[in-house]
């Protein structure tokens, strides 16, 4: 159906990436309104999450809106065979808008096709993750001043991470290059290689992960091993500890330089980095409900004017 769905963060132009980024700016000033007052938010989780789906639910909460859905598949009646399509068909009789997170590649665009409500994607398999990407260019917004021109390293497990996927489709519209660090088995896919090729998007593979082949980075955005999406899990336990980040791997880093991770991290940045002034993880993540705010206000027609011009601030 025709709504304001969120499904992948590349159907958006450079103008309106930069205009979510303004209204994120402006939920950061002021999270607390009551723009959703009388809305009803639908959080379902298919997947386990901690960061997605409570940033949702917070960002919600803080704008006036009340929140329904689940955390556990288990406890729907999916377990009695209930579709996928009936489920949301049932909940859009309930909320204003689904924020949706599945365990399979194109659930989201599905349930955005037969929902008569605004379903935002908040993962679909090792597809895609929009509202992490957004929360990620708001990240390197700030921390950068800019999106421009950018050296990004991507690290750990490019073939499986979905917000990694969705970060090159939205940092096209940027100019940036983009740098693959991964083991072989992990390696950023052909068809996504491809995706950069057609969209004069720079990147260069490396192997190597020690202080001088990140020597250059402006973002160095570290992932997880995705255990769940092996098939075998002594593939998975063959690669999970090959490239961890060490703090003696920063002595050469550039001052602006900024570590990000979608989180939740296993082991692959060591601890003692957390109070490193390169650590931006938690900050990133703390972006992500300033980030939330603005995609669902954007989806229930809620524009950076209305914002601006809110004067029913909560303080
Ligand atoms: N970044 C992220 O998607 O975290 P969660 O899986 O905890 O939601």
């Amino acid at each position: 159906m025709e709504t304001n769905s969120l499904v992948a963060i590349a159907n958006h132009s450079r103008q309106k990436l930069e205009y979510l980024i303004r209204m994120a700016e402006e939920f950061e000033k002021h999270p607390n309104r009551n723009l959703l007052r009388g809305k009803v938010v639908a959080t379902l989780f298919f997947e386990p999450s901690t960061r997605t789906r409570l940033s949702f639910e917070t960002a919600a909460c803080r704008l006036g809106a009340r929140v329904i859905g689940f955390a556990d598949p288990k406890v729907t009646s999916g377990t009695k065979g209930e579709t996928l399509k009936d489920t949301i068909m049932m909940v859009s009789n309930y909320a204003d808008i689904i924020v949706m997170r599945h365990y399979l590649e194109g659930a989201a665009l599905y349930a955005s096709e037969i929902s008569p409500v605004p379903i935002l994607n908040a993962g679909d398999g090792a597809n895609q993750h929009p509202s992490q990407t957004m929360l990620d260019l708001y990240s390197i917004y700030k921390t950068q001043g800019t999106l421009d021109d950018l050296q990004i390293y991507l690290v750990g497990d490019l073939k499986y991470g979905r917000t990694v996927h969705s970060l090159l489709t939205a940092m096209r519209h940027f100019n940036p290059t983009f740098h693959f660090i991964s083991p072989q088995e992990l390696r950023m896919p052909e068809p996504w290689k491809q995706y950069c090729r057609d969209n004069h998007v720079r990147f260069i593979e490396h192997e190597d992960f020690d202080a001088d082949t990140i020597a250059g980075a402006d973002i160095l955005y570290m992932t997880r091993v995705q255990k769940e999406r092996f098939a075998d899990i002594a593939e998975y336990e063959h690669v999970k500890d090959r490239y961890l980040l060490k703090l003696d791997m920063l002595s050469r880093a550039k001052e602006n330089m900024k570590i990000l991770h979608p989180l939740p991290r296993v082991n692959e940045i060591e601890y003692a980095i957390d109070d490193n002034p390169h650590a931006y993880y938690f900050q990133q993540a703390r972006n992500g409900l300033f980030a939330r705010e603005a995609l669902i206000c954007d989806a229930l027609n809620i524009t950076l004017e209305d914002v601006v011009n809110d004067k029913n601030i909560i303080l």
